[in-house]
C-alpha cells in the first residue's frame, strides 16, 4: 500500500508568527542577516556567507549578468539561467567578474555619420540619453565624441542631421585614463561639473564611462558580496546533461559557486553529476542540488556531497508541475520536514548544509515565515523578475506597467535540460507557463522595503540573528477564518473613491 504522510500539506500563508520578548538593543539597526550560502563542517567558516537571505532563480526571465551585479551589492546571489549555450553563460559570469562598480561600460554608442533619428530611437530603446560617438560605433571604439540630449534640439533640427554636426568633439571633452581610480575620476567629475567622465587608453579606444549620478550609489552598498580580489560573487546554473563541458568553462569565466537547476532533485542524475564535478575539480568547487521536498530526498543529497539543497517542487509563481503531472508539496511542509533532516545530518555528521527556500514567495512575510521555520536562504523568481534590472522587457497595457516573466519548463524557455530524465533531448509537455507581472521599479528600493520588514519582524520576535531567530521562532497555523481576519476587513477602502461629493 503507498505510504501517506499524516500531516497535510501547508504552505506559507497558513501560518503567522507569534511575538517574543524584545529587549531595548532588539532593534531593526542592530539585526544581522548573514546567512551561509554553502555547507561547512562545525567550528569552520563557509566558503561562501551572503548578507542577506536572497538568491534570485536560475531563469531567463531573472538572473543575467545585470541582475547578478544589482543583487551582489546588496548583498545576495544570482544564478545566471543555464537555459543559454555554455559561451554565452560562460561570458555572463565573466561580465560580473569584471566588472567594476561605478566604470560603466558604454551601451548607447553611435557612428560619426548617426542621424538624430536614429539617435532618438537608440535612446528610447535604451532608456540613456548619453551616448559616445566612436569611430565604428562599438562600445570600445576610438572616442570621436559626445551626444546628450543637451547637444540637439529636436524641433530646430531635421532628423536626417548627422552626429558629427552637433555632437561634442573630443577636442572639447573632459577625459581621463582607463586606469584611473573611482575617487579620482569623482574628483574630475565635481571639479570641471561633468555628468559624465570617459575613460580612454593610450589609442584614445574607450574604455568606460563613470556617470555623476553614481556617485552616492557607488558610496552606499556597505553590504555586498565580494571575492578577495573585490570582485562581485556570482552563481551559475547547470544541468546534469553537459556538465563535463559547462563546468570547467563557467569555473574559468569565474563563477564562484554553482547549481544544478532540476525541478526534481532526488535522482541518480543528481548523484552522478556532484560526485563527477567533486572528483574532477575538487571539494573546493561548490554546488547546489534539489529541488526535493522531502527528508529522504535531503538525505541523499547530501550523501553525494552537495552544498546546498533546494526544497520546493510545484510552487513556483509560473509552475504548473503539480496539474500537469500531480507531484509537490506544499512549500511550507515541505521545508519544515527538510530543515529537520538538515538538523538530523548536522548533528550525526558536524556538517551543517544550508537549505533554500525555492519559489512560492508571494508577499514578503513569507520569507520571513521560511526564515523562521529554518530556511538559510531563500531563491526568488518572480520578485526579482518585477525589476529594472531583470533581462525581460517593460512592456505597458492598458495604463499598467508590466514586466515578462516565463518557466524554465514554458516553451519559450523550452529548457529540457530541467525535467531531464532520460531520453529525447525535447520538452513533451509544458510544466510552466509564459505570463507578465507588475512592474516594481528598482532591485535596490524593493529590496529595502522587503528586508525592514524582515529586520522588523525578527525584532518582534526578540532576535538579532537568522539562527537565532529560527531557533527562537513560535509559529502557529491559522484557520481560513484567521486569514481573513488579517487583511483589513470591515471597512471600505478610500482609495476606491476618487473623489468626496
Ligand atoms: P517563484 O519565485 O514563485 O516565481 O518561483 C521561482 C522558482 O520556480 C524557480 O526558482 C524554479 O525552482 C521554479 N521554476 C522555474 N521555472 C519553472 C517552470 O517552468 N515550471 C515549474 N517551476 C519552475
Amino acid at each position: 500500500m503507498a505510504f501517506y504522510f499524516s500531516e497535510a500539506s501547508h504552505t506559507f500563508g497558513e501560518y503567522l508568527l507569534v511575538p517574543g520578548y524584545s529587549s531595548a538593543d532588539c532593534v531593526p539597526a542592530n539585526v544581522s542577516l548573514a546567512t551561509p550560502l554553502v555547507k561547512f563542517k562545525k567550528g569552520e567558516k563557509p566558503k561562501i556567507t551572503m548578507n542577506i537571505p536572497m538568491t534570485s532563480a536560475i531563469m531567463q526571465a531573472v538572473s543575467d549578468d545585470k541582475m547578478a551585479i544589482a543583487l551582489a551589492k546588496e548583498g545576495g546571489v544570482s544564478f545566471i539561467y543555464g537555459s543559454q549555450s555554455i559561451a554565452e553563460e560562460a561570458a555572463m559570469v565573466a561580465r560580473v567578474k569584471t566588472y567594476k562598480s561605478g566604470f560603466v561600460n558604454s551601451d548607447s554608442n553611435i557612428k560619426p555619420t548617426t542621424t538624430l533619428a536614429e539617435i532618438l530611437a537608440l535612446k528610447d530603446s535604451t532608456g540613456h540619453s548619453t551616448m559616445a560617438v566612436t569611430e565604428d560605433g562599438t562600445p570600445t571604439g576610438k572616442l570621436l565624441g559626445i551626444v546628450t540630449s543637451r547637444d540637439y534640439r529636436v524641433t530646430r533640427m531635421t532628423e536626417d542631421t548627422k552626429a558629427e554636426v552637433f555632437m561634442t568633439p573630443f577636442s572639447k571633452l573632459v577625459h581621463a585614463d582607463a586606469h584611473t581610480t573611482l575617487p579620482e575620476a569623482n574628483d574630475l567629475i565635481w571639479k570641471h561639473k561633468l555628468n559624465m567622465l570617459p575613460l580612454i587608453d593610450k589609442n584614445q579606444r574607450l574604455r568606460y564611462m563613470v556617470f555623476r549620478k553614481d556617485y552616492t550609489d557607488n558610496k552606499e552598498n556597505e553590504l555586498e558580496i565580494i571575492d578577495d580580489k573585490k570582485r562581485y560573487i556570482v552563481g551559475a546554473g547547470i544541468n546534469t546533461r553537459d556538465y563535463a563541458e559547462r563546468v570547467p568553462a563557467l569555473l574559468r569565466a569565474g563563477a564562484d559557486v554553482l547549481c544544478i537547476d532540476s525541478s526534481e532533485g532526488f535522482s541518480e542524475w543528481q548523484r552522478t553529476t556532484l560526485q563527477y564535478i567533486h572528483e574532477t575539480f575538487g571539494e573546493d568547487v561548490k554546488v547546489g542540488a534539489g529541488n526535493v521536498v522531502d527528508r529522504a530526498g535531503f538525505r541523499f543529497l547530501a550523501e553525494a556531497g552537495a552544498d546546498f539543497i533546494k526544497v520546493g517542487i510545484g510552487g513556483g509563481s509560473i509552475c504548473i508541475t503539480r496539474e500537469t503531472k500531480g507531484i509537490g508539496r506544499g512549500q511550507a511542509t515541505a521545508l519544515i520536514d527538510v530543515i529537520k533532516a538538515r538538523d538530523e545530518y548536522y548533528e550525526e555528521t558536524g556538517v551543517y548544509i544550508p537549505v533554500c527556500s525555492d519559489g512560492g514567495i508571494v508577499h514578503d512575510f513569507h520569507m520571513t515565515l521560511a526564515l523562521a521555520m529554518g530556511a538559510d536562504f531563500m531563491m526568488l523568481g518572480r520578485y526579482f523578475s518585477r525589476f529594472d534590472e531583470s533581462p525581460t522587457d517593460k512592456v505597458r497595457i492598458n495604463g499598467t506597467y508590466l514586466k515578462e516573466y516565463w518557466g524554465e519548463g514554458s516553451n519559450r524557455a523550452r529548457n529540457w535540460q530541467r525535467y531531464d530524465l532520460g531520453g529525447d533531448k525535447k520538452l513533451s509537455f509544458e510544466e510552466g507557463v509564459d505570463s507578465y507581472v507588475p512592474y516594481a521599479g528598482s532591485l535596490k528600493d524593493n529590496i529595502n522595503i522587503t528586508l525592514s520588514k524582515l529586520r522588523s519582524t525578527m525584532c518582534n520576535c526578540g532576535a538579532l540573528t537568522l539562527p537565532n531567530f529560527r531557533r527562537d521562532a513560535k509559529l502557529t497555523l491559522v484557520s481560513s477564518t484567521s486569514i481573513v481576519e488579517g487583511g483589513s476587513h470591515d471597512v471600505i477602502l478610500k482609495d476606491k473613491f476618487s473623489s468626496r461629493d
